[in-house]
């Protein structure tokens, strides 16, 4: 069986019974005069010794096999190693292939490159080989896209590619492909389709997948140089399918090495939640073989035939179809195919950056999670290795919640809402729900109090929460497998808020690693000032954590520097003298301090202490970035009748404060 893999596609273009050749009558000229052009280079040697050159100077080919050995001591299972797709020439594994298509298109005197992209990166790497080649390019790009990675629409148009944004449909990748297609039946006499990813009509799956090949190649060679032996498992993550496919090909004859293509499992099941085509076992439904862009394949579709909308943080990965060799893998069971989350991958993500310092891409972070998954069912002297097929300098803001919360909050002129809630009263089971509640009805970050016998900062409510949550057995460690269980269902930004002592007990490192493992994005101690600090900062940043500080309207404009200084994601600004509890009217001096800590800072400013009604919140929209609400939240626990009534009135809440933050930041005064 996996020999006669190997030699797909068949003269028609199939892959089994995928693939083929499904456009309109214009373009199969075009196509053919492709496939014959393709095939006429691949027989000839000087074009192989160009490209061969290209990928060494300037794209920066063979890139290293690295092993990951804090990663592989981390996970305590098989030996990692990664494949540095990262480090070539504009971030990704994309260069590969945009170097052969040009090339070709050279060949075949074609002047204009047009493209589509998704997370940028294939869009960036064919601007840098039209400028190169001194070609006209034009990148059809979806107008999400083009705003969740903005860095790269900029990257393009400095090495003078024109952008255009496309508005229809879901404005993703699907979109973009189905512009540049219309482009493609309108100039095909000058222009070249420069797709990217082992997508489309006959000949682009199989080509594309040869200009990639040389991934797989090479890592077969370092690999048996490093362990002298095959690895057991390659993971990569299935956007198209071009990476995976590309570190697959070189070990589709070795019966004995396993692969895992790993799709976006977005935010649920649903469809139109996820991008997940193939990985059907993980109980993502709604793909079927169906046409989509000029190829049979998988496609997330609904039942009368029409293309679902996807989801997934990451934009390479947010495509309702699958390249048509995959499917073929799939249904050969040559390769397997699972889904990580969008939380599960933004985990991955800040964990790589940590262990290792290689800040990846969202895609490739998919990949990650998924093995981070199964490392523990594996043995130690098993050998992955893990493609990772971009760097993540495009995805920092999204890496970073804190940050990606406060601007998408400011773009929509909307005020942040946090909200506190005593974890484990009346259990931490229950707390799991009421926080995706919260997540649910717009809360913008969740603070999980962890509970403390002597919480002298706290008003009466709190105070009486955390006794209850004490008495149901509430720990720090119970609140923390809370958080990570936690992450696997929702993105939504937690801070752990707890006063110091039990967090010294438990160790600073101890405690710090445990947080950011679970996937906590900042900590707020209550009793703690910079002062006394010590090495908690260090520590807990170097974990990829926030530290964020109490600024008071007792603090000097000196301390307040000092607080600003320590403190990272967001401040908190406490809005009056006095312990924590629901309160009627907002200080009158509250203006006052929220412009002395902006004199000192350029952190979100979130007030909090006493805020419990939506004209409070209303007034505060003028004011700060964030508004926190804790008492009156855990007043509604303590006063439901069940579980389910806290779970819905906490919803409710949150819903209507979140309402009075959106009219209150229409009165914003200017500069503040
Ligand atoms: C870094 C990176 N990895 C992976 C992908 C997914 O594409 P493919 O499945 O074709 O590799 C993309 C797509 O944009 C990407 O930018």
């Amino acid at each position: 069986m996996t020999t006669a893999v190997k030699t797909w596609p068949d003269v028609h273009g199939r892959f089994g019974p995928y693939g083929g050749r499904y456009v309109p009558e214009t373009l199969v000229a075009p196509l053919e005069e492709l496939e014959q052009a393709y095939a006429a280079a691949r027989g000839d040697a000087s074009f192989q010794r160009e490209l061969d050159e290209l990928l060494r100077n300037f794209a920066g080919r063979p890139t290293p096999l690295q092993f990951a050995s804090r990663l592989t001591e981390h996970l305590g299972g098989p030996r990692i190693y990664i494949k540095r797709e990262d480090l070539l020439h504009t971030g990704a594994h994309k260069i590969n292939n945009c170097l052969g298509q040009a090339l070709l298109a050279k060949r075949m005197g074609k002047r204009r490159i047009i493209a589509e992209t998704g997370a940028g990166q294939h869009g960036v790497a064919t601007a840098a080989v039209a400028a190169r080649f001194g070609m006209e390019c034009v990148v059809y790009m979806g107008t999400e896209d083009m705003e969740r990675q903005r860095l790269n629409v900029s990257r393009m148009k400095l090495m003078g590619a024109e952008v255009v944004g496309v508005n229809a449909g879901s404005r993703t990748l699907k979109d973009a492909i189905n512009e540049a297609m219309r482009d493609w039946v309108t100039n095909v006499r000058t222009t070249h389709y420069l797709l990217g990813s082992v997508l489309g009509a006959h000949p682009y799956p199989q080509m594309v997948r040869d200009f990639h090949k040389v991934i797989g190649e090479e890592a077969r060679r370092q690999i048996l140089q490093a362990e002298g032996r095959l690895p057991d498992l390659l993971v990569a993550c299935v956007g198209g399918g071009s990476n995976s496919i590309g570190l697959f090909h070189a070990f589709l004859d070795d019966a004995s090495v396993k692969m895992l293509g790993v799709e976006a499992g977005g935010r649920g099941h649903q469809l139109g939640e996820h991008a997940a085509r193939l990985a059907e076992a993980m109980g993502f439904t709604g793909a079927r073989p169906g046409v989509l862009q000029g190829t049979y394949t998988y496609v997330l579709q609904t039942a009368d035939g029409q293309i679902a909308t996807t989801h997934s943080v990451s934009a390479g990965l947010d495509y309702p179809a699958v390249g048509p060799e995959h499917a073929l893998l799939a249904e050969q069971h040559r390769a397997e195919y699972s889904a990580a989350s969008d939380a599960e991958a933004i985990d991955a993500a800040r964990t790589l950056a940590r262990l290792e310092g290689i800040i990846p891409a969202l895609e490739s972070a998919h990949a990650l999670a998924a093995l981070i998954a199964r490392a523990p069912r594996m043995r130690r002297n098993e050998i992955v290795i893990f493609n990772l097929s971009g760097r993540g300098d495009k995805d920092m803001e999204i890496i970073a919640r804190f940050q990606r919360r406060f601007e998408a909050l400011g773009r929509r002129g909307e005020m942040g809402l946090v909200a506190f809630i005593t974890a484990g009263d009346p259990s931490l089971q229950a707390t799991e729900s009421f926080v995706l509640a919260l997540d649910e009805a717009g809360a913008d970050i969740v603070e999980l109090g962890v509970p403390f016998s002597d919480p002298v900062a706290d008003g009466p409510a709190i105070q009486r929460s955390s006794e209850r949550a004490l008495r149901a057995g509430a720990t720090l460690s119970g609140v923390l497998d809370l958080v990570a269980s936690l992450r696997r269902k929702s993105d939504v930004p937690l801070v752990l808020f707890s006063y110091y002592n039990p967090v010294l007990q438990m160790g600073l490192e101890r405690f710090a690693g445990r947080a950011a493992d679970a996937g906590a994005d900042g900590v707020l101690i209550t009793d703690l000032t910079p002062e006394e600090a010590g090495d908690y900062r260090r520590i807990v940043q170097a974990h990829g954590l926030d530290t964020i500080f109490l600024a008071a309207p007792t603090s000097t404009d000196q301390r307040l520097a000092r607080i600003a200084e320590a403190s990272s994601g967001f401040l908190y600004v406490i809005s009056r003298t006095g312990v924590t509890g629901a309160r009627e009217s907002l200080p009158e001096d509250l203006p006052a301090l929220i412009r002395r800590v902006r004199r000192v800072s350029r952190l979100p400013i979130a007030v909090g202490f006493g805020i419990s009604l939506p004209g409070q919140v209303s007034i505060l929209g003028g004011l700060a970035d964030a508004a926190v609400v804790g008492s009156a939240l855990v007043q509604e626990i303590e006063q439901a009748s069940s579980v389910n009534a806290a779970r819905e009135a906490l919803g409710a809440r949150v819903r209507v404060l979140k309402h009075a933050g959106k009219a209150g930041m229409s009165r914003r005064e200017p500069g503040a």
